[in-house]
């Protein structure tokens, strides 16, 4: 088996990489930073002995995502399984308070790359009959009402995207999972200038705890799945609730963190920072 991961080099992208390798998947890893590459999959190859490729390529550019296109679809070296996991979130400000561009882009990754990547990989999974995608989305796709809008739309769509094809899939012996995680350490929060020192400790989880759920979950078919006891209890307390009540308390947490930086010159002085997920 081999699977191609987006984001590999880092957070949680990193550790479905590594879960994946010990349990005797070969990879293809996919990232920008080339040197970065090079260094994780030797890291990878030589703790597992699986064999690890390298793709470099950004996934916002059209070039970029051909490359990944052309290796999914190489019929001499098949790739089985397709983790969507490389995404970004909104600088301080959310929506409202930066340009539309950075909102753009955040949509080219969260949810362009990972339609175009999917579309590109799943007729040749269907023609086999098996393999499949894992879609990394968040728990923030279930938490309307916060100031990063565009993020949580991204995830919704991920969710919904990776949930229907499941239903879609279900007769081709193709899977599909989506994997909805609270807040995680890596390298997200600090790439969008996004700070998290209000965050209670008991509500972070590791990369590891995500991709051993997520490839759990993955290997059953399992459409759904929210890693970490504490926040599947608040998504099933959360589903159940009148959706004012559920937007009102995930703003209140969300007003928690605080930021070091203002966002754009277009931001509205009121607008609050948050820590996204
Ligand atoms: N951390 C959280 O709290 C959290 C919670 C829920 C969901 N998530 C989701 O989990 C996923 C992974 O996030 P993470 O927390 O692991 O973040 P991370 O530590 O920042 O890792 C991001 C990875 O994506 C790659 N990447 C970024 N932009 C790219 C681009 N344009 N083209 C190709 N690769 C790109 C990065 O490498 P290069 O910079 O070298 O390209 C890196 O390997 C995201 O979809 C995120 O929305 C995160």
């Amino acid at each position: 088996m081999r699977a191609l991961v987006t984001g590999a080099t880092s957070g949680i992208g990193l550790a479905i990489a590594a879960e994946l390798a010990l349990r005797g998947t070969d990879l293809v890893i996919v990232a920008r930073d080339k040197n970065r590459l090079d260094s994780v999959a030797a890291r990878l190859a030589n703790y597992s002995g699986v064999t690890v490729e390298t793709l470099a390529a950004d996934l916002l550019d059209d070039a970029g995502i051909a490359a990944v296109i052309s290796r999914l679809q190489d019929a001499d070296s098949v790739v089985d399984m397709l983790v969507n996991n490389a995404g970004i979130g909104l600088p301080p400000g959310g929506f409202l308070g930066n340009d539309i561009d950075t909102s753009r882009r955040l949509t080219s990754l969260n949810v362009d790359a990972v339609m175009r990547l999917s579309h590109a990989a799943l007729p040749a999974m269907i023609r086999r009959g098996r393999g499949g995608l894992l879609t990394v989305a968040s728990i923030a796709a279930f938490t309307p009402g916060t100031p990063a809008i565009t993020y949580s739309a991204s995830k919704a769509w991920a969710v919904a995207f990776g949930e229907g094809l499941n239903t879609l899939l279900r007769s081709t012996g193709v899977h599909s999972t989506v994997v909805a995680p609270g807040f995680v350490r890596s390298e997200f929060h600090s790439r969008s200038g996004v700070a998290t020192a209000g965050i209670p400790e008991r509500l972070w989880l590791t990369p590891e705890q995500v991709a051993i759920a997520a490839v759990n979950a993955f290997a059953r078919n399992t459409p759904l799945v929210v890693p970490g006891a504490i926040w599947r209890t608040g998504f099933a307390i959360g589903s159940r609730l009148p959706r004012p009540w559920l937007r009102a308390g995930f703003a209140a947490l969300m007003s928690r963190t605080s930021s070091p930086r203002t966002g754009s010159s277009s931001a509205a002085p009121s607008i609050q920072t948050e820590g996204t997920v």
